[in-house]
């Protein structure tokens, strides 16, 4: 039976040495907390990183290490103090974290790190491949891993993969700043559905692979040669029904049950009538924002001293990495920010922090969430924040007010949460005080609508849309009408190739014989392409026709010594082989007079755009332009050309990054199939990658061999990956004349 394999850096589980005795305890973090439900449900197996180092489990332990895993239907990738060293604490944490979340400053870009980042995602990719078997569906998680889809997918290049990025994508004018940029979005495009948080987060990505890559888009699929990639926002959501079930078993306990935390909160509570406690809860991690909550705060204890005595912050901070210097440096900054305003604030019975730098229980969080009627998480950047989520899924009786910042991809679902910038000192203070002062009402009202869409988009429901998007990648691949030019269809066309008395071959030129270039006049055919074309030619029973939408000079060019026929413009002009160009058909260009200036502006407008004049038609070109500015431009002008030329027989052909205006009565069909006229040819091949081949691929007969380059929709009946397997059958051609 299939089954599902999640890969992220750490497991669900922590395990640590006690005694010479393996403990094993659950991991925070919102990954491994909130994918850890979907996993108990299904059938699916976690492979990640245990949390110990290779030097740090004793021989004898090591199986038990991998059984205790199991246990957990987990698989334990084992990593090596050195491994851990510049693949987690160096380039996941050092590089991606920090950039991610746009900290440039604390950005490192260290080929040590990056070497180290390689060689453990291919050791993840090692391990998912041992346990993966046909039909299963892989899904990777987060940014330690972004190399992984692309290595399992080179050595299973049928498997259906999943990526989720669980931290904020950044715009493209900060990812641009990584020196492995490149590589990273190659290796995260190894998937078949990337998911992000937010819709920000796909569109930064989206425009980073268009710009960098320079893949085409449509919306949000990419189109590689191979396959398409589909790019979808799906914010992650908490288990709900624990939550909730939690804080009712929390409110049902009687007081001998209570933990000591839950005395003490109760103690404050009990020691003035409108006593107040405020919860922040996060890893100690610069994005959190916490020493800006602090400032915050000591801002609205100045500015409100009558809340003195009355309120209280509880803070709970779960040590973090703390092997990389700014989380150490962040830790000293807070334990001193703490000091100072507990110094300045106290009196003989109040401190106005409790600060908690430790892990706890899960009670005890379910006992800060219960009895805290506000939480302030401020952070300055966050992927998503669970702990909002929590928190609200534990307001049982609905009373209890959420202050989150703008910054967290949360809030983007908590509007009627109190929606903070959390630079601004002032507006937090406000929202301080409008949350003491809020009615009951009010908050209920609030919460109701906040657990109303909890509950609904639950984590469960988020796994499954995601998996449901990725299963449907799946039909999609299958249901794709063209079919693949696999060894054995090339064999099959070879057969009739060779039975074959006279076969005639249609070829077009750009993206099908060569690739693209940034400037057309760069793709001149190599030596090898030229010999290739010229030993096809040199059977009596064979026609090769390139066929191709460039001007007759440029194409005459390249091909005069090579006894080929050409057609250029889509079948204006004709050249027989060793013969002159001819008119192929009986075109106008005075109308070029007219949509030239129109043209002409679009190029002066959109920085990278050209206009190329052939004999008979105009083409505008765009591939070198921004691909988000050139998309919108294009779309602008096909829109002015059309109107413009309607009744004059003309119209318009969107290729490949190109706008091209010409006479209605020239297509690549007709050409094609003129030459067919009164011929008795047994074997029609053509091939072509433009929405220009179309026409050859519609009009000619049904028996023709029609052979897309690329993943696109199409008429043909077969399509090929890139040029170099165009290549490829063309050389078998040439070897079966
Ligand atoms: P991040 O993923 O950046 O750490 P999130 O807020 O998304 O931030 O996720 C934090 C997760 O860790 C939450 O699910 C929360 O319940 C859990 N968590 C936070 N603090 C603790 C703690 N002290 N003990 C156990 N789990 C914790
Ligand atoms: C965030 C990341 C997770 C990570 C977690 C805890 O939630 O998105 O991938 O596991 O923080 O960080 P750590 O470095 O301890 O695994």
């Amino acid at each position: 039976m299939s089954k599902t394999i999640i890969i992220s850096n750490r497991l669900p589980l922590q395990i640590a040495i006690e005694n010479n005795q393996l403990e094993v305890t659950p991991s925070v973090g919102g990954l491994a907390t909130g994918l850890k439900s979907f996993h108990k449900d299904g059938d699916s197996v976690w492979i990640g990183w245990s949390g110990l180092t290779k030097e740090e489990i004793p021989e004898g332990l090591l199986d038990e290490v991998q059984k205790k895993a199991k246990k957990e239907n987990c698989v334990a990738v084992n990593l090596t103090q050195q491994e851990i060293d510049g693949f987690y604490y160096g380039f996941s944490n050092r590089t991606i974290w920090p950039l991610f979340h746009y900290f440039m400053e604390y950005t490192e870009s260290d080929s040590n790190y990056w070497e180290s980042y390689k060689k453990v995602n291919q050791k993840y990719a090692d391990v998912v491949l041992e346990h993966y078997k046909e039909g299963d569906v892989i899904w990777v998680h987060d940014y330690q891993l972004l190399l992984v889809p692309k290595m399992i997918r080179e050595k299973a290049p049928e498997a259906l993969i999943g990526f989720f990025n669980h931290i904020p994508f950044p715009s493209y004018e900060v990812f641009r700043t990584l020196p492995w940029r490149d590589e990273v979005l190659e290796g995260v495009l190894g998937a078949d559905l990337i998911g992000f948080h937010t819709y920000d987060y796909e569109r930064h990505f989206l425009s980073s692979v268009s710009r960098i890559l320079r893949h085409q888009t449509d919306f949000n699929e990419i189109t590689l040669p191979d396959r398409i990639v589909k790019v979808d926002s799906f914010p992650m959501g908490i288990d709900y029904e624990k939550f909730e079930q939690a804080a009712l078993d929390h409110y049902e306990s009687t007081a001998a049950d209570q933990s000591e935390l839950q005395k003490r909160l109760n103690h404050h509570l009990e020691s003035t009538p409108d006593a107040k406690l405020i919860l922040s809860i996060d890893r100690l991690d610069y994005t959190k924002g916490i020493a800006h909550r602090i400032r915050a705060f000591e801002y609205f204890l100045d500015n409100n001293p009558e809340f003195i005595e009355k309120v209280r912050l509880v803070m709970l901070a779960v040590p973090s990495r703390s092997n990389v210097p700014q989380y150490r440096r962040l830790k000293r900054e807070i334990d001193e920010l703490v000091g100072r305003i507990n110094g300045k604030f106290s009196t003989v019975s109040w401190t106005p922090i409790w600060y908690f730098y430790r892990s706890m229980p899960f009670e005890n969080l379910i006992d800060l969430y219960t009895t805290c009627g506000i939480a302030l998480l401020t952070p300055i950047r966050d992927g998503m924040n669970l702990v909002a989520k929590e928190y609200i899924a534990t307001r049982t009786d609905h009373t209890g007010v959420l202050i989150l910042s703008e910054m967290a991809g949360a809030a983007h679902e908590m509007n009627e949460a109190l929606i903070i910038n959390p630079n601004n000192f002032d507006q937090v203070a406000q929202a301080l005080k409008t949350a003491f002062e809020m009615p009951k009402e009010e908050q209920i009202e609030r919460n109701k609508m906040l657990q109303k869409r909890l509950r609904r988009y639950s984590v469960e429901k988020w796994a499954q849309d995601f998996m449901k998007s990725l299963k449907a990648m799946k039909e999609n691949r299958d249901s794709f009408k063209s079919i693949r030019v696999s060894s054995q269809i090339s064999d099959d066309i070879i057969t009739e190739f060779k039975k074959a008395k006279k076969r005639i071959l249609f070829i077009d030129y750009d993206g099908t014989l060569v690739g693209f270039t940034d400037k057309p006049e760069n793709a001149k055919p190599d030596e090898d392409l030229k010999e290739l074309i010229r030993e096809l030619n040199k059977s009596e029973d064979t026609d090769v026709i390139l066929i191709s939408g460039r001007d007759k000079n440029t194409l005459g060019t390249w091909w005069k010594d090579v006894p080929v026929e050409l057609i250029s413009e889509h079948g204006v002009w004709m050249r027989q082989i060793d013969g002159d160009w001819e008119l192929a058909e009986n075109v106008k260009s005075e109308w070029m007079e007219v949509v030239r200036p129109v043209i002409e502006n679009f190029v002066d407008r959109t920085p990278g755009t050209f206009i190329e004049e052939k004999n008979y038609s105009l083409a505008w070109h765009y591939r070198k332009a921004d691909p988000e500015l050139g998309e919108m431009r294009a779309n602008e002008l096909s829109n002015v050309l059309k109107e413009l030329i309607s009744n004059r027989g003309l119209s318009v052909l969107e290729g490949n990054k190109v706008l091209e205006v010409k006479s209605s009565d020239v297509n690549k069909g007709k050409a094609s199939t003129k030459k067919l006229m009164g011929t008795n040819y047994d074997f029609i091949f053509a091939i072509g990658d433009d929405w220009t081949d179309e026409y050859m691929f519609q009009e000619l007969p049904d028996t023709s061999y029609t052979v897309k380059v690329g993943i696109k929709k199409t008429s043909a009946k077969y399509y090929v990956e890139g040029t170099k397997k165009v290549r490829d059958l063309l050389e078998k051609f040439r070897d079966n004349l």
